[in-house]
């Protein structure tokens, strides 16, 4: 091993990453279609399309559009269905060369639970990362919008992984009312249950901050939305701030007491994106957007981050979660 990887090795709630750096759900194909354009053994993970219980077309064209800022999408979880899945892609999966986690969108808890525990047992599975936060979709946010919701599903999810590590990703439209701290610590501490696995935790191995952020654009000659959904989720450059902000507010509010890893997701580009997330108190990212700009971006993420750390004088990027200086008036309310 060089210097270099030794540096980006990256402990994320148990799982042994390569680097901090993963491909986002959704964005890279079902399961392992971007092995065409880059090397999967050299990014961190692959997090799955999300899978619902039924196959799904999702939305009609056009649901991808882009903006000056980043992507509008209303994709509506076109995907093949669990059971098409775990046939076409189950084989596979143990043969990926890094980290897969499984994503699963539903409606419902029994639909969660269901889905979950399905890929959960498929051999090679390392994780599962619930989408309660998808706005492409009617009710694709309600569970990541209600505390108490939320944290029933996490409570009926962990039951049904007793081996995989349980990820949830959050919303961004949290903010303000609940707040992301309630919606965090509801994932985190879902109150109840006991855990069926050894050194398993009651909710969430990890949270995943944040989704794509519920925005509108318009054709002003038709005057109509340009997605045919009307409107659809942003992701890119326009939401990286917002979600830098929600993994700070998580870190100090419940993430960092609790030992509970964050992984930012929102607008990395550059390693200096992933940097900022790692900083605010995130242990990896996911890159989404980025990977339509350049498909190797998660490769010369990982590289910029391992230059960074070692200018840091740390010996792995991970040693800087967290690290955030003081703003410069700490007084300021
Ligand atoms: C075309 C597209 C499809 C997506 N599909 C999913 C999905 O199936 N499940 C999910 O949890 N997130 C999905 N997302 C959201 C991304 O995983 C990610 O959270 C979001 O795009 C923000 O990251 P980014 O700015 O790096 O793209 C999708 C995003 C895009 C652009």
């Amino acid at each position: 091993m060089t210097a270099g990887i030794d540096i980006l090795c990256t402990d994320l709630c148990g799982l042994s990453l390569r680097t901090p750096v993963l491909l986002a759900a959704g964005t890279a194909g079902t399961l392992d279609e971007m092995s065409d354009v880059i090397d999967l053994s050299r990014v961190g993970g692959v997090v799955t399309k999300s899978i619902t219980r039924e196959p799904r077309e999702g939305n009609a064209t056009w649901r991808l559009i882009p903006t000056d800022h980043g992507m509008l999408n209303a994709v509506g979880l076109a995907n093949i269905g669990v059971e098409a899945f775990v046939r076409e892609y189950g084989p596979r999966v143990a043969g990926v060369p890094t980290v897969v986690v499984g994503s699963v969108s539903e409606f419902s808890v029994e639909g969660f639970v269901a889905v979950a525990g399905a890929l959960g047992e498929i051999p090679g599975m390392a994780g599962v990362e619930l989408n309660v936060s998808c706005p492409n979709v009617n009710h694709g946010c309600e569970f990541g919008s209600d505390p108490r919701l939320l944290a029933e599903l996490v409570k009926e999810v962990r039951r049904v992984l007793p081996r995989c590590r349980l990820l949830v990703k959050l919303s961004p439209v949290v903010m303000g009312v609940p707040g992301v701290v309630a919606v965090a610590r509801a994932a985190i501490e879902p109150g109840g249950s006991s855990p069926t696995g050894p050194n398993q935790r009651p909710g969430a191995d990890a949270l995943c901050i944040a989704n794509t952020v519920p925005a509108m654009v318009i054709d002003v000659e038709s005057r109509r939305p340009r997605l045919s959904r009307g409107s659809g989720g942003l992701s890119g450059p326009g939401i990286h701030p917002i979600a830098v902000k929600l993994v700070h507010e998580a870190y100090t509010g419940v993430c960092r007491d609790t030992g509970t890893p964050i992984v930012g997701i929102g607008g990395v580009l550059t390693w200096q994106d992933a940097a900022e997330f790692i900083l605010a108190g995130a242990s990896a990212v996911e890159i989404g957007t980025g990977l339509f700009v350049d498909p190797r971006c998660p490769l010369h993420v990982a590289k910029g981050l391992a230059g960074w750390a070692s200018r840091q004088g740390v010996a792995r990027v991970q040693d800087l979660t967290g690290r955030l200086e003081a703003p410069l008036d700490p007084s300021a309310r």
